[in-house]
């Protein structure tokens, strides 16, 4: 069977090309750019580059952006006091918390603190529980951007065996919310699922978040599958490659997201698209 690529950098850049479009409209109505504050407590490699790409996304589709960037030894109260800051700031509209934070400071306290309308990383529990009920407000930015790229397929959802591999806040447990209000029958699998390969054979949709490359096995891809790739993961080799055996489970899916290009690029746009819906929040 000939398989398909979901080409998430291509899908990525269209996004950006109309968020850019909405927001030289909302200007020529005289209203203000779509501003995004991002903070980064600590030094990691990983996450300066995420915050990176997110400032250049900013500029991209003429956004505001702020970055704080705090040293290691910042407190949680002063990151606490920041938050309330930015949540009374007119001209911000998303706040991003960069996880993973230094271990001194909790993580589910920030989150928290931040204003459910400026929380465009979608993990407030008021938005993952809006979610949760099919009322979604601002949704998890990696989930958003997946369930964007199964749209891209034209493949209906509705029925179809969905397993997600990992239950993490941040993707795992939305991305099978998501799932579920796009009427899939889901199976979410963790650390301590019994006989992960007999579930994920008998998946229609295949969505991989466990960070261990190499980990679904091409001959686990049902003839057909849709198989995303959430895994980020840098071989020794210094190249990046995803949880699925991307060369032996083509051979068995009809679509699957290659890494790099498949799912990464999508979270971004997702976190603009956040930016934009939020500002349309407070200033309706
Ligand atoms: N760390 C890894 N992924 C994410 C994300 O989507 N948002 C934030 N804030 N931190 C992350």
């Amino acid at each position: 069977m000939k398989f398909q690529k979901i080409d998430g950098k291509k899908i990525a850049a269209e996004l950006r090309i109309s968020i850019k479009k909405q927001v030289e409209s909302r200007i020529n109505r005289g209203a203000s750019k779509p501003g995004l504050a991002v903070i980064l407590v600590g030094e990691n490699p990983a996450s300066e580059v995420y915050v990176r790409n997110k400032r250049n996304a900013c500029d991209e589709v003429g956004f505001y952006s702020l970055s704080k960037k705090l040293p290691y030894g910042t407190t949680e109260d002063e990151v606490l006091t920041i938050i309330d800051e930015l949540n009374n700031d007119p001209a911000i509209n998303g706040i991003l918390v960069q996880l993973p934070l230094p271990e001194h400071i909790n993580e589910e306290k920030i989150i928290e603190a931040i204003d459910v309308l400026k929380d465009v990383d979608g993990f407030h529990p008021y938005n993952i529980g809006r979610l949760a009920l099919r009322m979604p407000v601002l949704r998890s930015c990696t989930p958003k951007g997946i369930m964007t790229l199964l749209k891209s397929t034209n493949v209906p959802l509705e029925g179809k065996e969905a397993v997600v591999i990992g239950a993490s806040n941040i993707v795992g447990r939305p991305v099978s919310l998501e799932l579920l209000m796009a009427r899939c029958t889901v199976t979410t699998c963790h650390s301590r699922t019994l006989n992960v390969e007999e579930h994920v054979k008998r998946a229609d949709i295949i969505i991989a978040a466990v960070g261990i490359h190499g980990f679904v096995k091409g001959e686990w891809v049902k003839p057909g599958a849709i198989v995303i790739d959430v895994g980020i993961n840098r071989l020794e080799t210094g190249k990046l490659a995803g949880d699925v055996d991307y060369e032996a489970a083509s051979n068995n899916a009809s679509w699957i997201t290659p890494v790099p290009g498949g799912v990464g690029p999508m979270t971004i746009a997702s976190l603009l698209e956040n930016t934009l819906q939020a500002a349309e929040l407070q200033s309706s």
